[in-house]
């Protein structure tokens, strides 16, 4: 496959899930990536140097550090680690402030951003607002930026088997519409972006693969599975973040927000629903589901 670019381009947490799909999607297209990652001896990041991944050892801290790693790349792609409670809040808004200040250092031609669906409007989410503020923080750096705003990962289902049955149990009410996308189309989208074989209208882009009612995912599974499938919408008290309740409070109210299936699809026409990505995935009833 052709690329455009043909410069370096450095991921940030390129051992984690969202940084793994960039660089599998970035070496799918035979582009040069250098990893940021804190500790070039862990495992997942020597299995990527043994895919010809360049390391350069960073901490979110010691901004030298971060300037190095940026210096003479063509583009950059960052997330920021999850938040489970305000002070984590706070420090993923101090990395992703202090990666947005070395690669404006770095005059690095253009960042791509792994935000979160529905960062354009305060939300009261606390690790979404978080993300709200890196992106305005983007935009005042001077940086060519892409935002991409990730609705909830399809990877994180979790229906389970019980008694020949496929159950999923999620704090959604039934008729709650949850918008999704998988990770592996997160890191195909953001390749493309950072690649330039693609452009985001207006700076950012909303990844939705799906829209799915609880029952409707239950049941999306059940037909793969040729089984059937209930779905049981539990109350936010078994979430035990205040930061997860405000989340899933935002969820079931994500059916007011529209939704351009087609803006992703514009980019990477191959992004997958909820049923091609269980059938891409290999998902089966007994190698994916907790049996009961
Ligand atoms: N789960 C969902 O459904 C969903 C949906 C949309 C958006 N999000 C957002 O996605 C983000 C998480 O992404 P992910 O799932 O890809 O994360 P992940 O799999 O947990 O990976 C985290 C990555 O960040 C690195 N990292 C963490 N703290 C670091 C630090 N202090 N300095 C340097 N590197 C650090 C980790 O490196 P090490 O290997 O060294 O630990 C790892 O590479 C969160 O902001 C979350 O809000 C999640």
């Amino acid at each position: 496959m052709s690329i455009r670019t043909t410069g370096t381009i450095a991921v940030f947490g390129a051992t984690g899930q969202q940084g793994g799909a960039v660089i599998d999607a970035l070496l799918e297209h035979k582009a040069s990536v250098r990893a940021m990652v804190r500790d070039p001896q862990a495992d997942r990041a020597q299995a990527l140097a043994a895919r010809d991944v360049e390391l350069a050892a960073i901490q979110t801290d010691d901004p030298a550090s971060l300037s190095a790693a940026l210096m003479g790349v063509e583009a950059f792609y960052f997330m920021t680690p999850e938040a489970n409670n305000l002070e984590e809040v706070e420090t993923e808004i101090r990395i992703g402030t202090a990666l947005v200040d070395a690669a404006a250092g770095a005059r690095v031609p253009h960042v791509v951003f792994s935000s979160v669906f529905g960062a354009d409007q305060e939300s009261g989410v606390p690790h979404h607002d978080s993300k709200r503020a890196i992106e305005e923080h983007l935009k005042t750096s001077g940086l060519k930026a892409s935002m991409i705003r990730s609705t909830p990962f399809m990877e994180v289902l979790a229906p389970r088997l019980e008694h020949g049955e496929i159950v999923l149990r999620l704090p959604l009410p039934e008729d709650a519409v949850l918008k999704m996308i998988s990770v592996k189309d997160v890191g195909r989208v953001a390749a493309l972006l950072l690649l330039g074989i693609a452009d985001s209208p207006g700076g950012a882009v909303e990844l939705v693969g799906d829209e799915l009612t609880g029952p409707q995912i239950a049941a999306t599974f059940g037909a793969h599975a040729g089984l059937p499938a209930r779905y049981e919408a539990l109350p936010l008290s078994v979430l035990a973040s205040d930061l997860d309740r405000a989340m899933f409070r935002q969820f079931a109210k994500m059916a007011e927000y529209p939704t351009d299936l087609a803006a992703a699809r514009a980019i990477e026409p191959a992004i997958k629903n909820l049923a091609e990505w269980i059938r891409f995935t290999g998902w089966t009833a007994s190698t994916n589901v907790a049996s009961s």
